[in-house]
């Protein structure tokens, strides 16, 4: 479906044109420093899904992504599209967007002088971070259907806390096991260099994924996680995505 057949009403006051012939040569160098520190790293450690859809949306290493093109390359694999947003939104409106399978999207790059921290998301963290899993058939239904339940509990600030922590353990910070071996997939882990090597390096606690503690378990978003929780499939987010609506409602 085309982004523009879908109808957006919380979320429209923040959708805006990726102009991206306004990027600077030194911009899509800094895109290009930052893909080429993290994917070696990446190739080791991140799971087969992410880097087949790197690969598939057309990611590059030497220009910063026009998300058009991207969106050309997503859309008939699962639905999604990367949607350029104005910066953070609403939580109605980023249900929304989850729910309609667009994902809000930054379009600004951080600064070359912060290339591992950035206070907001930016289109690297976005994109890089978290687009290649919206080509995987499952995680990308994962997705679509925590946005269809999270706007279902509109207002009801404690559940949607509750889920705001399965996000987090998920879609920001989760990773899984493949073949005997722990990978990553959470976007706050494969476009953060250091955050990935710290999880690699045995720093955080993993945990076997426990929905009852994941819907409980505060976080902070200013320190590596020293908590992590690990799933065994793409199948198995999807089921607790739904188990957690059927017990939030
Ligand atoms: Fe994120």
């Amino acid at each position: 479906m085309p982004a523009e057949a879908v109808h957006l009403e919380l979320a429209r006051p923040y959708l805006i044109q990726q102009d991206w012939k306004a990027y600077t040569p030194e911009q899509h160098a800094t895109w290009s420093e930052l893909v080429r520190r993290c994917m070696p790293q990446l190739r080791q450690h991140a799971c087969q899904e992410y880097l087949d859809g790197f690969e598939q949306i057309g990611l590059r290493e030497d220009s910063i992504p026009d998300l058009a093109a991207v969106s050309a390359k997503l859309e008939p694999r699962t639905g999604w599209n990367s949607t350029p947003v104005s910066g953070y939104l609403p939580a109605d409106a980023f249900f929304e967007m989850l729910a309609a399978k667009r994902f809000p999207t930054t379009t600004t790059l951080r600064d070359k002088n912060s290339l591992e921290y950035t206070p907001e998301p930016d289109i690297f963290h976005d994109v890089f971070g978290h687009v290649p899993m919206h080509a995987h058939p499952v995680f990308a239904s994962f997705l679509n259907e925590y946005g269809r339940i999270c706007m279902r509990m509109k207002g009801r600030k404690d559940d949607l806390t509750r889920m705001g922590r399965l996000f987090w353990f998920t879609v920001e910070f989760g990773v899984i096991r493949q073949h005997g071996a722990l990978k990553v997939y959470g976007s706050g882990l494969i476009s953060s260099h250091g955050e990935c090597s710290y999880v690699m390096e045995g720093g955080p606690e993993i945990r076997d994924f426990n929905l009852d503690e994941v819907l409980q378990h505060d976080f902070s978003i200013s320190e590596m996680q020293p908590v992590l929780y690990a799933v065994e499939s793409f199948e198995q987010i999807y089921e607790v995505a739904q188990e957690a609506g059927r017990r939030l409602g």
